[in-house]
């Protein structure tokens, strides 16, 4: 059977997901599918149209039906309403809670085997919905935020010290919000712990602009919202899956007593493989690493509770 993704919203987030996934060669047949049919198709061709030219063949098919995402081996959701400036993720929970629910029900209807990567925001919540409204076991829901938010650190720490971004090892875990955690203890450079190399104040501010590194593309942008380096992590997440790479990301996941959180989504670092979340990886954190991560989890847990007073108002 054809290795089929499909990405659900065709805006700037789906739109560059799937044209990375058709460039890698990531799946055999990329459905890009969105409300506005023209838009999912037009991007889909024109996709296929820089085939030719960048030396790949992928089958990209634009789509307003979920009929066509039957049977999709990975389903990466991204429809839903990004924030304006100023406006924290949490803000978008109930608006977007509305989309990710239609759209899950559908792809539950069409794939029930699916793997979903949830990329709408506020990230954890809406994974957290996912998994409720899907009813899958937790290693087939999986968010995607820590990658992303780890590429800003390895940059930003890149920067900071004028070397390559791809000697910069990091993890970033927790939420993909305000309280989201940087693992210093984690963070090297060519094998070199990063506290050796940058000074406390200064690994502060690079941890600080990591945090709101969303924030500050939007204060450019002034309108829509981030999207190659969430493409680019989405995409990574994606070839670990298919490619069963048994890869520790860091990811979003369900913990159900790991690093002594329970029964709600967070990033945690994750190993992807073909059948999606297949473990979660016990890293050594320091205490005070641990101790936030726990305070972030404590941050998201009323989101989740909003999500299932939301789910009894249904
Ligand atoms: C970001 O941090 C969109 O939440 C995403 O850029």
């Amino acid at each position: 059977m054809r290795t089929k993704i499909t990405v659900i919203g065709a805006g700037n987030v789906g739109g560059t997901t799937a044209h990375r996934l058709a460039e890698k060669e990531l799946g055999e047949e990329i459905v890009l599918l969105d409300a506005y049919a023209g838009i999912a198709r037009g991007k889909a061709l024109d996709m296929v149209e820089a085939g030719p030219v960048c030396g790949y063949s992928t089958k990209v098919l634009g789509t307003d039906s979920f009929e066509d995402v039957k049977d999709s081996y990975i389903t990466i959701i991204t429809a839903g309403f990004p924030r304006r400036p100023g406006m924290t993720r949490e803000e978008l929970l109930l608006t977007n809670a509305e989309v990710v629910k239609k759209i899950v029900v559908e792809v539950v209807r069409v794939a029930p085997e699916t793997i979903i990567i949830m990329v709408t925001n506020p990230l954890d919540a809406m994974a957290y919905l996912a998994c409720r409204v899907s009813g899958f076991p937790r290693e087939r829901v999986i968010g995607m935020a820590g990658v992303l938010d780890s590429a800003r650190l390895r940059t930003f720490v890149a920067m900071e010290l004028g070397i390559s971004a791809e000697n910069v090892q990091a993890m970033v875990l927790g939420s993909h919000g305000e309280t989201m955690v940087a693992i210093p203890s984690l963070t090297t450079v060519a094998g070199v712990p990063v506290s050796e190399l940058i000074p406390k104040e200064r690994l502060d501010a690079v941890i600080e602009r990591t945090r709101k590194g969303g924030q500050e593309i939007l204060e450019l942008l002034k309108t829509g919202s981030t999207f190659y380096a969430p493409s680019a992590a989405i995409a990574k997440m994606v070839e670990a899956i298919l490619k069963d790479k048994k890869e520790i990301l860091p990811c979003t996941a369900f913990c159900q007593g790991e690093y002594g959180i329970r029964d709600i989504f967070i990033g945690v670092p994750v190993k992807l493989g073909r059948r999606g979340m297949e473990g979660i990886t016990s890293l050594p954190l320091t205490p005070e690493e641990l101790k936030a991560l726990q305070k972030s989890a404590a941050a998201i847990r009323p989101q989740c509770e909003e999500i299932e007073r939301f789910l009894k108002g249904q």
